[in-house]
């Protein structure tokens, strides 16, 4: 039995004050110890304020990226050491939103990955397609290589506990969500694939849907055999959303 888990992405969105509310509210909402893990991924610079406002709940820390280097002479970049030292236990990595805007290709996302699990960090690997690449009935290929890509870089025995997200391009931020039966078809998909890999260790990798999840369609989502939680972009804004969401879960 997988343990389900409900991810808030924050993305670039809150300032100081904000951040310290949202993290409050949502650890205050969670019962523990719970049926559901749940996590809250911040912006970079709200990650200690966060730790502090979930100090003692049952909800994790999350960063939204991660550098491709321990440490050294790269600005602007968070490494690994520093996402664990804040307190951090997840960290998003190949987020479509970096790979489209910010030159994330499979070969940099693995070595994100690698860096997350040489940290001690579970990575959430974004995986998904385009819209042009489900009409051109390539979802399961697309898939398929961003997953390969990191196995190709670290391994089936450095794939460790990492959770791997399925969002379909199209539908992040756009209230076009996929339908349970399209999610799972894909989730299987991903399993299949993992199996390659991993052996009967597939059956255990959580797999989590992102891409418009809200309260009133997570249920559905949810029910699906191989989805096993959420990665939830602009519900994660407010507290009752992402906790209603959090309890369509458990
Ligand atoms: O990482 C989760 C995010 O991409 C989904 O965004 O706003 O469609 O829930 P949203």
């Amino acid at each position: 039995m997988r343990h389900p888990l409900i991810a808030g992405n924050w993305k670039m969105h809150g300032l100081r004050a904000h951040a310290q509310r949202l993290a409050a509210e949502v650890a205050s909402g969670v019962p523990a110890p719970q049926a559901v893990e749940v996590a809250i991924c911040p912006p970079f610079v709200h990650l200690a304020d966060a730790a502090a406002s979930l100090a003692g709940s049952a909800v994790a820390l999350g960063a939204q990226n991660v550098a491709p280097e321990a440490e050294g002479a790269h600005t602007g970049e968070v490494s690994a050491a520093m996402l664990a030292d804040v307190g951090c236990r997840f960290v998003i990595v190949g987020h479509s939103e970096r790979r489209q805007h910010y030159g994330d290709d499979d070969a940099l996302v693995a070595r994100r990955f690698r860096q997350a699990r040489e940290a001690g960090l579970v990575p959430i690997l974004c995986v998904g397609e385009t819209l042009a690449e489900r009409e051109a009935d390539a979802t399961a290929t697309v898939v398929a290589r961003q997953v390969d890509a990191v196995f190709a870089a670290v391994g089936a025995n450095g794939f460790g506990d990492a959770v791997i997200a399925y969002e379909p391009v199209w539908a992040i931020g756009t209230g076009r969500t996929a339908t349970p039966e399209q999610a799972q078809t894909v989730h299987a998909a991903l399993r299949d694939r993992l199996a390659g890999h991993l052996g009967e260790a597939a059956a255990g990798v959580r797999l989590l849907y992102g891409g418009s999840m809200k309260p009133d369609n997570a249920a559905a989502l949810l029910s699906m055999p191989d989805v096993d939680g959420g990665l939830i972009g602009g519900a994660s804004l407010k507290a009752e959303d992402f906790l209603a969401i959090c309890r369509a879960a458990a």
